[in-house]
């Protein structure tokens, strides 16, 4: 598979890791050309050629899935950018709505910032709920302690969602189908609770949620 992922930071390098990891490649688009093509770059190592690094913009964006991993708050920016260059595409949306104090979403109530999303893109797009109950370090090592990652995911689109979890799949994840786009609130409430969790636990963003299930 092809994938495009708009972002540079620590979840490009993350999700990024495991598409690479699962044998897929990857265009990088970044408003700075230099940081895309210096992510590219390491991304690549194990598998040279298997990243590009380009500059975003509407012509950069060929292919069927394009992962957004961008802060909330950037993303009708960047729509406003390259949103006519989504349409007909699956568009994955990764973010955590939080507020400036890290205690609440910024989100209106009974909506997420997936739904959000989906009306700033219109129909055309299908946008896909998923990696953003994942923390950017644990993506890199694929498991925390020893046990692959759970990646919820959410959408209206059947096929979108399952071409999201074969990405997910390939790089050694496990993908579960947690319903149609709404759930997203429930996927980003889950993502704040961990994230508060961080510090009063003490566990330094290495934690992953993991739904377990009886043998017996
Ligand atoms: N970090 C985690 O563990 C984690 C886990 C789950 C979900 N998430 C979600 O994932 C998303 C990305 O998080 P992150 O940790 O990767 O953030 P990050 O390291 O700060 O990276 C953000 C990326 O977005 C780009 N960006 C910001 N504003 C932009 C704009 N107006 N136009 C174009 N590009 C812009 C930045 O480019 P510049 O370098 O040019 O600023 C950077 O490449 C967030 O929505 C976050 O809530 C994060």
């Amino acid at each position: 598979m092809k994938v495009t992922i708009i972002g540079s930071g620590n979840m490009a390098n993350g999700i990024g890791t495991r598409i690479v990891a699962g044998g897929n490649s990857i265009t990088l688009l970044a408003r700075d050309e230099a940081e895309a093509r210096k992510l590219a770059d390491d991304l690549s190592k194990s598998k040279p050629g298997s990243v590009h690094g380009k500059k975003l913009e509407p012509t950069a964006i060929r292919d069927e899935i394009v992962i957004l991993a961008l802060p909330y708050n950037a993303v009708a920016d960047v729509l406003s950018q390259v949103g006519p260059a989504l349409a007909g595409r699956v568009v994955v949306d990764i973010t955590n709505p939080m507020n400036a104090t890290y205690d609440g979403l910024v989100t209106p109530q009974n909506s997420s910032a997936a739904e959000e999303i989906q009306k700033l893109l219109g129909s055309k797009s299908r946008v896909v709920k998923a990696f953003n109950t994942t923390f950017a370090s644990t993506l890199v090592a694929g498991e925390v302690d020893d046990q692959p990652l759970d990646v919820f995911i959410a959408g209206d689109d059947q096929a979108a969602k399952q071409q999201v979890a074969k990405l997910v799949r390939d790089g050694g994840l496990n993908p579960i189908d947690a319903g149609p786009l709404q759930r997203a609130r429930q996927l980003e409430q889950m993502a704040m609770l961990g994230i508060t969790l961080q510090q009063p636990l003490g566990l330094g963003f290495k934690s992953g949620w993991k739904l377990v299930k009886s043998k017996k």
